[in-house]
């Protein structure tokens, strides 16, 4: 064969075995592996949330840099192992007077969406820029399409309150809360929205002081389920699942709900939210991130299964697992 030929051969199987690559679905969580989008990139959505939209997935998450914050970032699927980059879904801004001026930290990222309004809404943990985590502020965008642009709205915090690690939870009657740590993460506070989920109302109410932080919660049977972690940084630490049949408490203490492997440190990880399997009954998949610190965007993610086995509720290691586990 010349030369030239065998090169061009080899440059063909190089071509071939890339697009290969490229088509190859995913067809099981690898929990804690690299995980890459359709695009061939690595995911960039982290302490984020996904909801189910037109029978396709979105999942929001913190764009991160090494250390810095660029945004929140959106993925689309179709079996929520395949995710299509969608871009930035709300941009930081260049005005350097705005709240959300560039350099400043956008965390846990939620969207939710208002049947009434017909609008996708979107919370998140501010921190202003410059400020490290001191402003300790909730902030709100909204948009007409899914995956945005999101169009920024207002940021505060709840009734005067200090508000870091949050979530959003919309329960079966519509009505959506956000759940947040505040006073320095000492107390886990609970506080209800405004119909049109832009504000927050005046129902504001202490949860309980255990200094906790990264709620992510469900609703199973007529109960509602919380997860948090303890607060040391990026460090992990020993989740707690409590239980409660009001949203405003009192929240029982169950456990550490994690099993197996590295349990005590609910896997390196630490909770970001949770999703109820669209059109399954009773089925929870906990999704956590496993932070690098030292370079915050090659974090991991966690997604497992839910157990729940005679009302008891936990959280087992598993290296890989397809949603079939949801089929017994
Ligand atoms: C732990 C929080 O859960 C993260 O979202 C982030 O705010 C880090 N702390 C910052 O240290």
């Amino acid at each position: 064969m010349k030369k030239g030929n065998f090169y061009l051969l080899l440059l063909l199987f190089f071509a071939i075995g890339n697009q290969l690559m490229a088509q190859t679905k995913l067809v099981s969580f690898k929990v804690g592996q690299l995980w890459y989008d359709t695009n061939d990139d690595l995911i960039n959505a982290h302490g984020g949330s996904i909801i189910y939209y037109k029978h396709t997935y979105y999942w929001f998450g913190e764009k991160r840099g090494d250390a810095d914050s660029h945004g929140v970032s959106v993925y689309a699927s179709k079996d929520l192992y395949n995710w299509e980059p969608k871009g930035l879904a709300f941009t930081p801004s260049k005005n350097t007077a705005s709240p959300i001026a560039e350099g400043c930290i956008m965390e846990r990222p939620k969207v939710i969406y208002n049947k009434k309004t017909k609008k996708f809404v979107l919370w998140f943990h501010l921190e202003l820029r410059g400020k490290g985590y001191r402003a300790a502020e909730v902030g709100v965008a909204e948009s007409d399409h899914i995956t945005g642009p999101y169009k920024y709205v207002r940021s505060f915090r709840p009734n005067g309150n200090m508000s870091r690690d949050m979530t959003i939870f919309v329960d079966d009657n519509g009505k959506a809360y956000e759940i947040y740590s505040s006073r320095e993460n000492y107390d886990m506070r609970i506080v209800a929205l405004t119909e049109d989920y832009l504000n927050v109302t005046p129902k504001d109410s202490l949860l309980f002081s255990q200094h906790r932080e990264a709620p992510a919660v469900f609703k199973y049977k007529y109960q509602y389920y919380l997860i948090t972690s303890a607060c040391t940084g990026w460090a992990p630490n020993e989740a707690e699942l409590r239980v409660a049949d009001n949203l405003y408490g009192p929240w029982k203490v169950v456990g550490n709900p994690m099993e197996g492997g590295k349990s005590k440190t609910t896997f390196n990880g630490q909770p970001a939210f949770i999703l109820p399997v669209p059109n399954k009954k009773n089925c929870f998949i906990y999704v956590g991130d496993k932070w690098n610190p030292q370079n915050l965007k090659d974090s991991r993610y966690q997604f497992l299964p839910i157990e729940i086995t005679d009302g008891n509720i936990s959280i087992p290691w598993r290296d890989e697992w397809s949603l079939s586990y949801f089929n017994k």
